[in-house]
């Protein structure tokens, strides 16, 4: 693997104690996403009005947009606290059990990465989500038999960047499913100013839009970036980020105007020069650059197609015009456009 970039969505390792410091812990100060927040502002309302568990909420995007954050939101305007666990973290069955059966009225379990969890754990969250019961095997071999374990109303809360890997039946237990996307510039703006606050920085507006810009509409990467240009700030100035401050420190970081850096500048690059700007299949692509094949459909294409850089078609990923114009190239003619 490489050095984790400073555009990659997903935390860094030593990245988590500092996002808890800068997470919004109440709607109101969730910036953004405002159709996702109006609607769980009247779910949560609805509920608490009738004492009863929030119904079971997915939620999906891309890393770093505010699943784990809302999660926690959540779980804090319905006045409950938040079990949490992850989908690749749970081995045993009775692990799940376990934390079902401990669950308080209406609390919140939140399970990260649900897309991961292994398919006999799976099954537990059917009958636990439908009917708030479990299925409990008491005994080995041919004495075995299975119990059921009443469950206490709670509120499964699921994350994935994969909302198409889910199976079916589980995407279907949830009554809540919400799609995170991009934020607005003017969002990120609005992160980056707060979170500036929080970390006793003073920033002044023409910066925090240039460090916004550059976010790939994702807060992770907004307050990621804010956090370097404070440090570049505080070291080759006087502390304050001036609009001069937030351009040198993009360029010593080797983020452009657009937000991409060197791998989505490769991920471009090899399609037009290999490919002829393609299609070109997803598996042929991750070969050529040298990356994951999962790390392209969830990390880098998401955005590059957004911004309009990039798209899908059933034969494969195609270049834009745009992406031509970046490079300085001017995009071929194609006469069969069948996409
Ligand atoms: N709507 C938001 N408003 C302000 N900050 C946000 C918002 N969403 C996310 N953040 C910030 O971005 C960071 C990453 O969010 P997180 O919830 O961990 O993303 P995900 O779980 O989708 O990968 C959080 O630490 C938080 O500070
Ligand atoms: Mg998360």
């Amino acid at each position: 693997m490489s050095e984790p970039r400073v555009t990659a969505g997903a935390p860094a390792v030593d990245e988590v104690q500092y996002e808890a410091g800068l997470r919004p812990r109440s709607l109101a100060d969730y910036i953004g996403q405002d159709r996702v927040r109006d609607n769980l502002d009247v779910s949560i309302a609805a509920a608490r009005g009738r004492s009863e568990a929030l119904d079971h909420v997915l939620l999906y995007g891309p890393p770093g947009l505010g699943k784990t954050t809302l999660a926690y939101v959540i779980g804090n305007e319905m006045g409950v606290p938040v079990r949490a666990t992850a989908g690749p973290v749970i081995e045993k069955a009775g692990d799940l059990v376990a934390m079902l059966t401990n669950l308080q009225p209406n609390e919140v379990l939140f399970i990260d990465e649900i897309h991961r969890l292994a398919p006999a754990i799976e099954e537990i969250l059917y009958p636990a989500m439908e009917d708030y019961e479990c299925d409990i095997v008491i005994g080995q071999g041919p004495s075995a038999r299975s119990i059921k374990v009443p469950l206490q109303k709670f509120t499964l809360i699921g994350a994935t960047t994969r909302a198409g890997l889910l199976t079916s039946p589980l995407r279907a237990r949830f009554g809540i499913v919400h799609r995170l996307d991009f934020y607005a510039e003017a969002d990120i703006e609005e992160i980056v100013r707060r979170s500036a606050r929080i970390l006793g920085v003073e920033i002044e507006g023409d910066a925090a839009g240039e460090v916004a810009r550059r976010s790939r509409g994702t807060p992770r990467i907004a307050n990621r970036l804010l956090r370097r240009v404070r440090d570049f700030a505080q070291v080759r100035a006087d502390g304050r980020i001036t609009l001069d401050v937030a351009h040198a420190a993009m360029r010593l970081l080797e983020v452009d105007d657009q937000g991409f850096d060197e791998v989505d500048r490769k991920l471009l690059r090899t399609i037009i020069d290999k490919f002829s700007g393609g299609p070109v299949g997803v598996n042929s692509l991750a070969a050529a650059i040298s990356e994951e094949k999962d790390a392209i459909e969830d990390i880098y294409e998401p955005f590059l197609i957004q911004a309009g850089f990039l798209d899908r078609t059933p034969r494969g990923r195609v270049v834009t015009a745009r992406a031509y114009e970046y490079f300085g190239l001017t995009a071929p003619r194609k006469d069969s456009q069948l996409w």
